[in-house]
């Protein structure tokens, strides 16, 4: 089998027809269950309970196969031989870009450029397409920030003395966009960055408007997507973003890939990231000239076998039924706000003072994560007791320092759901929770 077999750029297989469970109708938790090994795993002799997907998804047995397959029958170098093996391997990482640029919906392949990660692929739009900004320039970052998209602009501003702005949120996590006005309207704005979703409180700023707004100014928009793209179908064109970042490890993929989409229009005017093999057109003595995008970008041996299993992780995607799948989802999230909020002493984030109505989360606007805080206990403690009953939730400070500080505390405890969970596994966790209060905490709030 070659790799071409393995993998190729084909449309993705037709939704698989749906069934029903676990609240959304047609929808088959269990059925998606059986395709992830891990979920049959017993930790410390307990079922494991993985809700902890926006810091990695598990991956599927499709994804698995893939990478193996490749390995086994398809392994070489890309773009740099001449026989079969390199041909086939060069044909399915290349298919893998293919199959990028269809999920992102972007216009041309060579729009997508495969980094390590999203923090390398904002680092690559930092460093590169950075290195144009002059004294006095001004980069806007909001609020909800993950540190990969704080550090590489806070390095540029030591570097360039560029300025930095920050767009504030309410206490809810809405972003105040009248400040991204008042910034833009100075017109020193080159770039606002913006995540798609925040990896804290679920929240996602609304992105066509800040496209707008930032366009509107001659701004480019930075899109961060490495939560938004395990949840929602993203359309780049549509969208209208100039970049957007993506790992293939949060949306059931393996590790060691991740995506930087930018326009045509402006990654051909941006300088190499990294310099080796295959970033060339020519090379002498004292001199060098980069290839064309994508491969300007694309320094030395790439994830060639984490393309194959990106590309099984998208084809894998594609068989299921969205809008069920993202009901799904919804119905967890809104869930999980219910059975915690009801918990004494636990307290939302973005839902201050947890006298919220449970209905209050049923809105769109949260997806794929909440955090919360339990009164006297720190988020470490209680999730590395969760954690004895095979219970993975995250604590800290989820790479979110300026947002913790937002919002006055330093810790917090993530619960965050994939298309496998199901509500058993929330209430599970609500009665670990509830458990751990009455033996560990003597006096839980009334
Ligand atoms: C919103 C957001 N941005 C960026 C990242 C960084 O992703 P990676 O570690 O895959 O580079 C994360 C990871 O959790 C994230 O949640």
């Amino acid at each position: 089998m070659t790799a071409t077999q393995v993998r190729s750029a084909e449309p993705p297989m037709p939704a698989r027809e749906p069934v029903g469970r676990n609240g959304v109708a047609n929808f088959d938790v269990d059925r998606v269950r059986e395709e992830f090994p891990i979920l049959a795993e017993k930790v410390y002799g307990k079922p494991l309970v993985y809700l902890d997907s926006a810091a990695t998804s598990q991956k599927p047995l499709a994804v698995l196969e893939a990478m193996d397959t490749f390995s086994k029958t398809a392994n070489a170098n890309v773009h740099r031989g001449m026989h079969a093996l390199a041909e086939a391997a060069t044909d399915a990482y290349e298919g893998a870009r293919k199959s990028v640029q269809h999920f992102l919906n972007a216009k041309h392949a060579d729009e997508i450029i495969f980094t390590k990660s999203t923090t390398e692929a904002i680092n690559l739009v930092a460093k590169s397409w950075g290195k144009n900004l002059a004294a006095g320039d001004a980069i806007v970052l909001t609020i909800l920030e993950h540190h990969s998209n704080i550090v590489p602009w806070l390095q540029l501003k030591d570097e360039k003395k560029i300025d930095v702005h920050w767009i504030d949120c309410d206490d809810a996590g809405n972003l105040n966009l009248r400040t991204l006005d008042e910034f833009l309207a100075k017109k020193k704005v080159k770039l606002v960055c913006v995540t798609g979703l925040s990896n804290v409180l679920g929240t996602k700023p609304d992105l066509a408007s800040i496209v707008n707004r930032a366009h509107a100014a001659g701004a480019r928009v930075l899109v961060d997507a490495a939560q938004l793209a395990a949840h929602e179908a993203i359309d780049v064109q549509k969208l209208d973003c100039d970049f957007l970042a993506l790992s293939g490890h949060k949306i059931y993929g393996p590790t060691g890939i991740g995506v930087l989409y930018g326009k045509r229009e402006i990654l051909k005017d941006m300088p190499p990231f990294l310099g080796g093999g295959m970033m060339i057109g020519e090379v002498t003595q004292d001199h060098f000239t980069a290839a064309d995008p994508p491969q300007r970008f694309e320094a030395g041996t790439p994830p060639i076998a984490e393309a194959v299993g990106l590309h099984a992780a998208i084809e894998w995607m594609g068989t299921l039924p969205r809008s069920e799948w993202e009901a799904h989802e919804r119905d967890l999230v809104d869930h999980a706000g219910k059975v915690l909020s009801a918990i004494p002493g636990l307290y939302i984030l973005g839902h201050q003072g947890n006298q919220q109505p449970a209905n209050k989360l049923t809105s769109n606007k949260i997806s794929g994560c909440l955090s919360f805080t339990l009164e006297g206990m720190h988020p470490h403690d209680l999730t590395d007791l969760l954690g004895k009953q095979g219970i993975c939730l995250r604590a800290g400070h989820h790479c979110t320092q300026p947002l913790h500080r937002r919002l006055g505390i330093t810790a917090s405890v993530r619960l965050s759901v994939a298309v496998y969970n199901t509500k058993e596994e929330i209430d599970a966790t609500a009665e670990a929770i509830r458990m751990i209060q009455k033996k560990f905490l003597s006096s839980p709030q009334p």
